[in-house]
């Protein structure tokens, strides 16, 4: 009997990679991506910076050729939806009733945006962002309006909201938390691009919560405030974080708690089903004292590719735990803002540079556990080799401006 080799549910970052890594890995058997949205697999961060402000098009978000896929035998059923897995027979069962063997499953669903839980939030003009269609509605919508309002001081809040400023539109960002990406960074790093956005001419409204969008004929006119304030609006971007996609793992009976539970080699509780990128929480050296059992979910790029190499070498008989310092990145306008490591709230921050170029170096327990850095690139790949390596650096340190951090990096390296 011809193997039925590995089905791999996502078309997105992270599935396409193992499809790519196990090729690379040697794995001979077939591959198959089943994914849910059109076309090839692509690249969703430039849906929110140069694709939202027209600066590349389309193609130019491919991950890959299609002439790729078939010369490495990458096999793709795109607008195809996985219903349910049955792990019994070894078999993903589709939406439309087939269903399909596999040897090996990977579940790389990735994560869907939260929906905001208020009255009025399905008018047809409050819109969310996460993938090429949303994108393309947005740059259209984009086009006619003149006032926006965007739910979320997040990434892609923001990120959408320098797009807007940009175009000359009135913006309005309302946060629920006290200030700006907060889930991820620093208060100095939140402060410099909340001045930084207020000097595109975007307006905040921190710590508060959206009661209604109000709209007339079946589209939104504003916002209203708890408190009953009005924001008036042509446009509201709705980015209140994203929930994993876990539905698939947990009907089938495997442990979802935040998003689909592996093990430091990203397997399941089934041997014959692996999980990776957004729709993943796996033990992290990263998130120690971070999280109270020591597991993550990371919404990344960077995770969504490390791990796909790392479940890639697994399945091809060369396991290894996952272990990659986790990256990030987020364009605002004019400024870069880069994060290597894992860090909370609480974590000590201590600058280093100033002005419009700077690194925050986040300390918990007396250990380097993050570095944001702001158009300083060169900290942030010092940052990952310190993290990478686990190379003590002191507080002290990290603040004298004489001290040579490049030095430290290369010398342990
Ligand atoms: P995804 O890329 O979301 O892929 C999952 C795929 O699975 C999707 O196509 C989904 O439709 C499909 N799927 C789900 N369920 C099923 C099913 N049952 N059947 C079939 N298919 C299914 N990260 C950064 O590091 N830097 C950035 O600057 C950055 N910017 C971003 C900007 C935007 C607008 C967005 C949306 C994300 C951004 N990210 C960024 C995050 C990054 O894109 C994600 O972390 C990454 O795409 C995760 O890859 P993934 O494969 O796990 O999930
Ligand atoms: N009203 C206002 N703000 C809210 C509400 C609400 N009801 N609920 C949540 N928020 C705020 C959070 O406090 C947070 O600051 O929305 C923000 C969401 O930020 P992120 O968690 O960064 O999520 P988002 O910006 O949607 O980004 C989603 O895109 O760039 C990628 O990988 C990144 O996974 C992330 C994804």
């Amino acid at each position: 009997m011809s193997a039925a080799g590995i089905v791999i549910v996502g078309g997105g970052q992270a599935g396409f990679q193992v499809a790519a890594s196990l090729r690379e890995a040697g794995y001979t058997d077939p591959v198959l991506l089943v994914g849910d949205e059109p076309g090839l697999p692509y690249q969703r961060p430039p849906l929110s910076k140069a694709y939202l402000a027209g600066k590349t098009d389309a193609e130019g978000l491919n991950l890959r050729s299609g002439s790729f896929l078939a010369e490495h035998r990458i096999a793709l059923r795109p607008d195809t939806r996985a219903a349910r897995i049955d792990r019994e027979a070894r078999r993903l069962i589709l939406a439309d009733g087939e269903s399909l063997a596999y040897d090996h499953l990977v579940l790389a669903t990735g994560a869907r945006n939260r929906a905001l839980p208020v009255p009025g939030a399905d008018l047809a003009n409050v819109r969310q962002l996460r993938g090429l269609a949303d994108a393309d509605h947005l740059k259209e919508a984009l086009a006619a309006a003149e006032r926006v309002v965007v739910v979320g001081a997040g990434f892609i809040g923001l990120e959408f909201a320098a797009v807007a400023a940009a175009r000359g539109l009135s913006v309005t960002v309302v946060e629920a938390a006290s200030r700006a990406m907060a889930r991820a960074v620093s208060a100095e790093t939140s402060a410099f691009f909340a001045r930084a956005h207020e000097g595109w001419g975007v307006r905040f409204v921190f710590g508060a919560g959206v009661e209604a969008v109000v709209g007339e004929s079946g589209r939104a006119t504003g916002i209203r405030l708890a408190g009953g304030r009005i924001l008036p609006a042509d446009l509201v971007l709705v980015g209140i974080g994203v929930v994993p996609n876990a539905e698939l793992a947990a009907e089938a009976g495997l442990a979802v708690a935040d998003g689909i539970r592996v093990d430091a080699f990203l397997a399941t509780d089934d041997p014959a089903i692996s999980a990776l990128g957004d729709c993943a929480r796996f033990p992290s050296p990263f998130a120690k004292g971070l999280t109270a059992d020591g597991t993550v979910r990371i919404e990344s790029v960077q995770n969504a590719i490390d791990q796909g190499r790392c479940l890639a070498g697994r399945l091809a008989g060369r396991p290894a735990a996952y272990g990659a310092v986790p990256w990030f990145w987020s364009d605002q306008g004019r400024h870069k803002l880069q994060i290597a490591g894992l860090a909370g709230p609480e974590d000590a921050s201590i600058l280093r540079g100033s002005g419009d170029a700077f690194s925050v170096f986040r300390f918990r327990d007396g250990a380097l556990r993050a570095v944001e850095s702001v158009n300083r690139a060169g900290d942030h790949m010092i940052a990952r080799r310190l993290l990478a390596a686990g190379t003590p650096l002191q507080p002290e340190q990290a603040a004298d401006p004489a001290f040579d951090l490049k030095a430290l990096a290369t010398a342990r390296a």
